[in-house]
């Protein structure tokens, strides 16, 4: 299968015997002297990399001064990469402007809610409502696009970088006369829209001129909840508008050049929302960097899975992650010993189709000094070294799984939007993660063996067997009703506690909670109940005896049934989970936060899967094979029915597969 998603140059089709999984990194060439970049690429081949991102912080070295340009280094670069098969991800280099352009023009600098105004030094200091920044960005664009679009080593455009990572949300004056403009034409420059949309009636907030909104600076009190998701909207619009200008930049000069940006699919990607991004991008890209607790690998996979859901099931790239320690952390482990190569797998099963880290060679000097590469301060004879080249020719035994897609038939709703408002404050439970609540459920499916698409709310649910929807605050009509069809259509639906709440301009749905998806479920709550931490309650039913915490609530039943009860407390024999037979399928609430162990009884009872250890195991198939990924976290050997040949070490499997404690393989059958 061919992936169209990239533009593989002939030398590194013919060089690696067809069309390769990606493997490489950010490669920032300009930190070094040239005598290093032949030792560079020596070793780049040795280790099997075929694609590197090139420029992503390069703006202040190939425009050292107001038009001044400097790209000889950059043309020997990508001469360089091309004589030795490499091919190039090259970054429009806008991510971060050089000292000049802030210093003639101080308002490109962003402004946090504070009032402060953020300076060079660091990185990503713009403001996305900067028309300065865009106009000199989109010229740097138009001059990388006119003299490398023809070049043999581009395969990709790599639009910024991380947009909006550090700089998603600007105070500033030109963010307020943007975000102005942004309102007037979705009010449609009716400010009394607006003022309904945002009951202004309360507190006195009522505006008379478009000139008297202002970003959500610094209150005494809680902001205007409306407001602030409007804003929230904007500032997400205003990295994707940076990003749509860049793309029309390129596709003017070079339409056959496929296009991405790497999205902060990792913990601080809160800010922007990735599913109104997705369409505009030839690729999915994400960067992901794990975080330092015992189940990281799961909180990997829901990244992964994240990606793939953005990508409509496509297969995606992982642009970024790291071989050992971050450098951003207070503490930054490094990696045990297998671990790269387990994490690397969970990405490839979940619809990598391409492996790159940050960054090529670990930095000499500079913030980032501390952080793992794919060559390490101590050289090419390092163990790290070692393991990126072994897991180079990994990655070269799977080639067959390129284009292959993720068998998945379970989804779980994820939505910015509603992450934005859930974790707003003024809330009955201001202590609520709408982030951890969503990942709370992926991880006891994950502990269950399902593999899970996490979607946007407007994907397109029909197919799904089981659909979760855990803490969906904000949702719209036409989403809730997506989720009501599917029910009806055969899914089993399962919603969790402040979901439906409100509509899309935070508006409480009228008549009882859950609000949008109080018929769905036939449930009628009329008072949230959330509890202090020193509160638990005992329930009984399908989870067994639980204790549960944070939150409960007393549930009228309409036409569902009780599924578990209160056994004490308050709300002592009435509901706490329900179950409604809806059409061909079934709709479940949760009114309850469930520990773990609950959860799993639940999912048991529910999706007849049980617990499965730590052995992830997740099936990618192409027209006429089937990839098995199977990855052992555990510290026991584990085997599984199965047949077919390790792509990894050719073993042949007939009947059960074993692996070995921390192992991986990937058995390839033909379908
Ligand atoms: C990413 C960023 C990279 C690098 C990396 C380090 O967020 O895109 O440039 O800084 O973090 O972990």
């Amino acid at each position: 299968m061919t992936a169209e998603w990239i533009r593989w140059p002939a030398n590194v089709v013919a060089r690696f015997g067809g069309e390769p999984l990606a493997f490489g990194g950010d490669y920032n060439p300009e930190q070094w002297d040239e005598s290093v970049w032949r030792e560079d690429v020596r070793l780049m081949r040795e280790a099997g990399v075929n694609l590197v991102t090139v420029g992503v912080f390069a703006w202040s070295t190939l425009q050292p001064a107001p038009g001044r340009w400097n790209f000889g280094w950059l043309d020997r670069v990508l001469d360089l990469l091309h004589a030795n098969d490499i091919a190039v991800d090259l970054a429009t280099a806008t991510a971060s402007p050089p000292p000049w352009l802030t210093t003639r023009h101080p308002e490109v600098l962003p402004v946090d809610r504070h009032g402060r105004t953020m300076s060079q030094g660091g990185r990503q200091a713009w403001s996305p409502s900067s028309r300065v920044f865009r106009e000199h960005s989109l010229a740097l664009v138009e001059k990388l696009a006119a003299r490398y679009g023809e070049h043999p080593a581009l395969a990709l455009w790599h639009v910024s970088n991380e947009l909006g990572g550090h700089n998603s949300r600007c105070y500033g004056e030109a963010s307020a006369v943007a975000f102005q403009a942004w309102l007037r034409e979705r009010y449609q420059d009716s400010l009394d829209d607006l003022n309904a949309a945002w009951t202004t009636a309360a507190w006195s907030q009522t505006y008379s001129a478009w000139e008297e909104i202002q970003p959500p600076r610094l209150t005494f009190t809680d902001s205007n909840p409306t407001q602030m998701l409007d804003f929230d909207r904007f500032s997400s619009d205003q990295l994707r508008e940076q990003l749509r200008a860049e793309i029309a930049v390129l596709r003017r000069i070079t339409p056959d050049v496929p296009i991405t940006t790497n999205m902060v699919l990792f913990d601080a990607g809160k800010n922007m929302d990735y599913s109104s991004w997705a369409a505009d991008l030839d690729l999915i890209a994400s960067d992901h960097y794990l975080r330092p607790t015992p189940d990281a690998h799961v909180e990997l996979s829901f990244s992964a899975d994240r990606a793939r859901g953005l990508s409509k099931g496509d297969p995606w790239l992982l642009m970024e992650t790291a071989t050992g320690a971050t450098s951003w952390r207070s503490v930054n482990p490094a990696k045990s010993p297998g671990q790269l190569r387990r994490d690397v797998f969970s990405h490839v099963a979940r619809g990598a189709d391409g492996i790159c880290f940050f960054q090529w060679r670990a930095a000499r000097a500079g913030a980032e000094r501390f952080h793992s590469a794919m060559l390490p301060h101590a050289g090419a004879g390092s163990r790290k070294f070692r393991e990126v080249a072994a897991l180079g020719a990994d990655l070269r035994s799977c080639a067959g799984v390129l284009g292959a897609r993720v068998v998945a038939d379970c989804a779980l709703l994820f939505s910015e939007e509603s992450w934005w408002a859930a974790e707003r404050e003024s809330h009955p439970h201001n202590g609520l993660s709408y982030a951890e609540s969503a990942l709370g459920w992926y991880r006891s499916l994950w502990k269950a063996g399902v593999t899970v698409d996490v979607v946007p709310p407007s994907a397109d649910l029909s197919g799904y067997r089981l659909i979760v929807v855990p803490m969906l605050y904000l949702v719209s009509d036409r989403d809730a009703a997506a989720v009501a069809a599917a029910a009806d259509a055969g899914a089993t639906v399962i919603v969790t506690y402040f979901s439906g709440i409100v509509d899309p301009l935070d508006r409480v749905r009228l008549g009882g909670y859950p609000g949008a998806f109080r018929e769905l479920l036939g449930v009628r709550v009329e008072e949230f109940a959330p509890m202090t931490e020193a509160d638990s309650v005992e329930i009984d039913g399908v989870t067994g005896p639980a204790r549960v915490s944070t939150w409960h609530e007393e549930i009228d039943l309409t036409d569902a049934v009780a599924a578990a009860r209160y056994v004490g407390g308050d709300f002592a024999g009435a509901p706490a989970i329900t179950r409604a037979a809806r059409g061909a399928g079934e709709a479940w609430y949760v009114g309850v936060e469930l520990d773990a162990g609950a959860r799993a009884r639940l999912l048991e009872a529910i999706a007849q899967r049980g617990p499965e250890g730590e052995l992830e195991i997740v099936t990618r198939r192409s027209a006429g094979d089937e990839y098995v990924f199977l990855i052992n976290h555990g510290d026991t050997e584990t085997t599984v029915p199965g047949t077919g040949t390790d792509l990894l070490d050719g073993s042949v499997h007939e009947g059960k597969i074993t692996v070995p404690a921390g192992g991986v393989r990937v058995v390839a059958s033909a379908r």
